[in-house]
């Protein structure tokens, strides 16, 4: 039977995610809140809808005979369109909104992870009263996180001591007027992502990438949701061991136990500190960027990996290309906290060379292309060392064009991967 599947979401996740399942013998159907050429192309059918609105979601489902749904966004997840299309009898790779809790409530994460001993959790207590926070800033013996409980596009954390002083972030607390926050411990080191295909309780898991949050070169600037990423030929990459990754996916295997009956992908974000991995965040779903390392080096077809979670089978052991890949973003001018939407952008795909290019948040319109508020386009580049990697994806930003945009040009750079490894070297030497 060949196999009808419904993509939800439009960014550059969602294209590698469509590419993916091009390479399988399935009918593609795709909705977003904005037309995504690259998936389009891609997809038998593309609807621009509200992807939050579960009817709108289930509605379009049906229409196309759906048999399976991949959901790629948080807010979908935290709106229920997991729930409505599995009770729509689409089966939806991404967990029901109760459990996509462990990304959209950083309160309930913590507290889950607490109750279920869970380990590589930082200390951290829980406020839904702002001067009450402030207070414990002031009380607490050393550097915090203030995190917004709620979803914020991965632009809500403050950490003191690194973006921020304490009367810097209780101005913060104040002004910004959340309902919850977490308050945590800061922790130090160098952060890396693993994801994890999770269905009827088991766990496959993908190589280690990391993800640049910061907007400027130098990791100077403000968060946004990631300026690009790379991973190397192995699981771990060059500032990790082994152990490292390891006790990173015992961490995922012990929280898909305690989470019971999730589906779809975890993503655990960890800090390696002097005392190994600790959890900064999970996420409900494929990182964005991190999807567009992982999905190109992927061989095992990403429909069987679906079509085994619906039926309940067990899931395929998963093989990946021994190549590095290097992802960078064009991101609009003023991203992240004034971003130019609605400016027309030249993206010469034909012209990306080796590299792979990926759409993001940008509106195909009957006369180009326009940015949104978020992230553009990305290129991957993938070869047998991250350095290779990184010069094809630099090529591709030249060649596709970059005018109106901006990009972190440091990503994966031999100086800044050094720096990375100095940095965990000289925390590991504090230990
Ligand atoms: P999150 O939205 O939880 O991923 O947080 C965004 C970013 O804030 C992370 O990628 C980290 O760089 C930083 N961050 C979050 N929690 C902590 C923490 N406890 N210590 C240090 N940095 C943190
Ligand atoms: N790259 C971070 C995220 O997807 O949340």
């Amino acid at each position: 039977m060949t196999e009808t599947v419904l993509l939800v979401g439009g960014g550059g996740r969602e294209h590698a995610v469509a590419r993916a399942l091009g390479e399988s013998d399935a009918d593609l159907y795709a909705c977003a809140g904005n037309r995504n050429p690259g998936i389009a192309a891609l997809a038998e059918g593309f609807e621009t809808l509200d992807t939050t609105n579960p009817t709108a979601v289930t509605t379009y489902a049906r229409e196309v005979d759906a048999t399976l749904a991949v959901v790629g966004p948080e807010a979908p997840l935290a709106a229920g369109v997991a729930d409505a299309l599995d009770d729509a009898g689409v089966y939806a790779f991404g967990p029901q909104e109760a459990e996509a809790r462990i990304e959209t409530d950083k309160a309930f994460q913590r507290r889950f992870m607490r109750d279920n001993d869970i380990p590589g959790c930082p200390d951290f207590e829980t406020f839904d009263d702002m001067e009450a926070a402030c207070a414990y800033v002031d009380d607490y013996d050393g550097d915090l996180a203030v995190k917004p409980a709620g979803l914020t596009g991965g632009k809500g954390v403050r950490v003191t001591g690194d973006q921020i002083s304490k009367a810097e972030a209780k101005e913060y607390i104040r002004e910004s007027n959340y309902d919850r926050i977490v308050l945590e411990e800061r922790l130090v080191g160098e952060e890396f992502t693993v994801q994890a295909f999770v269905a009827n309780g088991e766990v496959r898991v993908t190589p280690a990438v990391q993800d640049h949050k910061r907007a400027y070169e130098g990791d100077e600037g403000p968060n946004t949701g990631g300026m690009g990423s790379y991973s190397d030929a192995g699981l771990e990459l060059p500032f990790m061991d082994e152990d490292d990754y390891m006790a990173a996916v015992d961490v995922i295997e012990a929280t898909v136990d305690a989470l019971e009956g999730y589906k779809g992908v975890l993503y655990g974000q960890f800090m390696l500190t002097s005392e190994g991995p600790k959890v900064v965040e999970f996420n409900a779903r494929f990182g964005d960027p991190e999807a567009m390392n992982t999905l190109p080096v992927l061989n095992t077809p990403f429909l069987d990996v679906l079509t085994a979670a619906r039926d309940e089978e067990s899931l395929p052991q998963l093989s990946f290309q021994p190549k590095a890949t290097v992802c960078k973003y064009a991101v609009p001018e003023g991203y992240p906290t004034n971003p130019e939407a609605g400016a027309r952008v030249t993206i010469d795909e034909e012209n990306a060379g080796d590299a792979l290019l990926f759409y993001a948040s940008v509106d195909e319109r009957a006369d180009g292309i326009y940015t949104t508020t978020s992230r553009s386009y990305a290129v991957v580049g993938v070869a047998d060392s991250i350095g290779e990697a990184e010069e094809i994806a630099e090529r591709a930003l030249d060649r596709a064009g970059t005018d109106g945009l901006r990009v972190r040009h440091d990503i994966g750079t031999a100086d800044l991967v050094q720096q990375r490894l100095d940095h965990m070297a000289e925390i590991r030497g504090e230990r």
